[in-house]
């Protein structure tokens, strides 16, 4: 069977079956293509953008944190499934990409939920109150600090509380054992340690390039 050709079928499959993206969305994400072609392939696709909402909604989540917005896709998604007076920090380094995530948002109406944060991520989570109060995290940044942000975000995750990553899998390089560099390096420090942290219950999936559902126990 022809690896490349399956994949793809599936993925068509996939889509097909599942709830497609809205008008807003849709637009966003044609907008970050045209706009920034070089790095829109750093943009949650829709059946992920399905699992966050459907995953905030099925934890009732309140108070949300994602690192790594970019032009907005991944928040928007995380916004639309939190509870009535929920809110979602969200941060980033870039003013440019999140401009374009803070017009989508007013049209996404959910601006008044999120609060856009413009520094190191690693120094933001660093600064957030250190008892347990975050529901619900996506992880989808700069993969080298990916164990930093696991251990800033596991000890503020609530009981039941979950924590994601994204791009876990590195395109297939944490397998490769000839496969070398910080981000590799990071990726499989990080899947190793949770996998080992009796604090949580996790499991990895294989949607897009590896998904982390860890939760708190
Ligand atoms: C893969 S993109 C995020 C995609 C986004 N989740 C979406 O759905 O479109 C990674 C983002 O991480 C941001 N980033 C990189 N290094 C960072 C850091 N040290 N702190 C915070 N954000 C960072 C980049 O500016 C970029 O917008």
């Amino acid at each position: 069977m022809d690896v490349a050709a399956s994949e793809e079928t599936v993925s068509d499959y996939l889509l097909a079956h599942s709830t497609a993206q809205d008008d807003v969305l849709a637009r966003l994400a044609e907008e970050t293509r045209r706009s920034f072609p070089d790095a829109a392939g750093m943009q949650i696709t829709a059946d992920e953008g399905g699992l966050l909402t459907m995953l905030v909604r099925l934890t009732g989540a309140r108070n949300a944190v994602e690192v790594g917005t970019f032009t907005g896709y991944s928040s928007i998604c995380i916004a639309r499934g939190l509870a009535d007076g929920g809110r979602l920090l969200a941060c980033d380094v870039s003013g440019e990409w999140t401009s374009v995530a803070e017009r989508y948002w007013a049209e996404a109406g959910v601006a008044d939920r999120i609060d856009l944060r413009l520094a190191p991520a690693a120094e933001t989570l660093a600064a957030l109150p250190a008892e347990p109060s975050v529901d619900f995290a996506f992880v989808d940044a700069d993969k080298e600090t990916y164990p930093t942000y696991y251990e800033e975000l596991v000890q503020r995750l609530r009981p039941g509380g979950l924590l994601l990553l994204d791009n876990v899998l590195l395109g297939g390089r944490v397998f490769d054992d000839g496969e070398h560099d910080a981000r590799v390096d990071a990726m499989r420090e990080v899947n190793d340690r949770i996998v080992a942290d009796d604090r949580v219950d996790v499991v990895m999936l294989p949607l897009r390039d590896g998904v982390t559902v860890a939760r708190r126990r």
